[in-house]
């Protein structure tokens, strides 16, 4: 084993990407898994490895642990040569890409807390609906803009697109965000299909 093990939960977005990576760098077999349960409510949790009690992490036995997502997923290629960051000028559109979907996550994310973890009594619509608005304008931008890009090699901005999608199928399914984004659904369809993505299906 390399020492690489990977702090992980099965329903995360952003573990997700790492293990997709893993998978199509062929490196899946050099990384533990080592599943994790964390929730914002934890007030003492018993992960320690990454102070802000976030996953994933990943611990290495030769320097300090990895965090968060795009650290970690950055490391890997670097450490398999991957080339799933290219290099400039298609690097800018990777990483832009990359945090757009990384910033359609957190809202995603922050939605799935505000009814799965906040008593019923204390929901506030209006923030569920702003956050459901960057998401929204995000998939109208991806949809309109960024075929070609999505029809080029496969990089890390596709991979975190792919597992954004991912979860707004798994917790938002009633937002239906194919409607009217016929381009972007096409191309989800198709990357889904992916051995990596079928691997790393969200559970929980
Ligand atoms: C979820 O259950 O939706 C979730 C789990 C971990 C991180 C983010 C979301």
């Amino acid at each position: 084993m390399s020492g690489l093990r990977l702090h992980s939960s099965d329903a995360s977005p952003f573990v997700r990407k790492v293990r997709v990576l893993l998978i199509e760098t062929g490196q899946a077999d050099e990384v533990e898994i080592v599943p994790e349960q964390v929730t914002p409510l934890d007030l003492e949790p018993g992960f320690t490895a990454n102070p802000l009690t976030r996953l994933p992490c990943l611990e290495r036995g030769d320097g300090p642990a990895l965090y968060d997502s795009r650290v970690i997923t950055r490391f890997l290629d670097d450490r398999a040569g991957g080339g799933f960051y290219p290099d400039p000028p298609r690097l800018w559109e990777c990483l832009t890409l990359e945090a757009t979907a990384d910033g359609m996550l957190d809202s995603a994310v922050l939605m799935r807390y505000e009814t799965a973890m906040r008593p019923e009594a204390l929901r506030f619509e209006r923030f569920l609906e702003a956050q459901w608005g960057k998401i929204a304008r995000a998939l109208d931008v991806l949809d309109s803009r960024w075929g070609a890009y999505l029809a080029g090699p496969l990089c890390m901005g596709q991979i975190a697109l792919g597992c954004a999608l991912g979860y707004l199928d798994f917790r938002h399914p009633g937002r239906e965000w194919r409607t009217g984004r016929t381009g972007l659904a096409d191309w989800y369809a198709r990357f889904a299909e992916r051995e990596s993505m079928q691997q790393t299906v969200p559970r929980g």
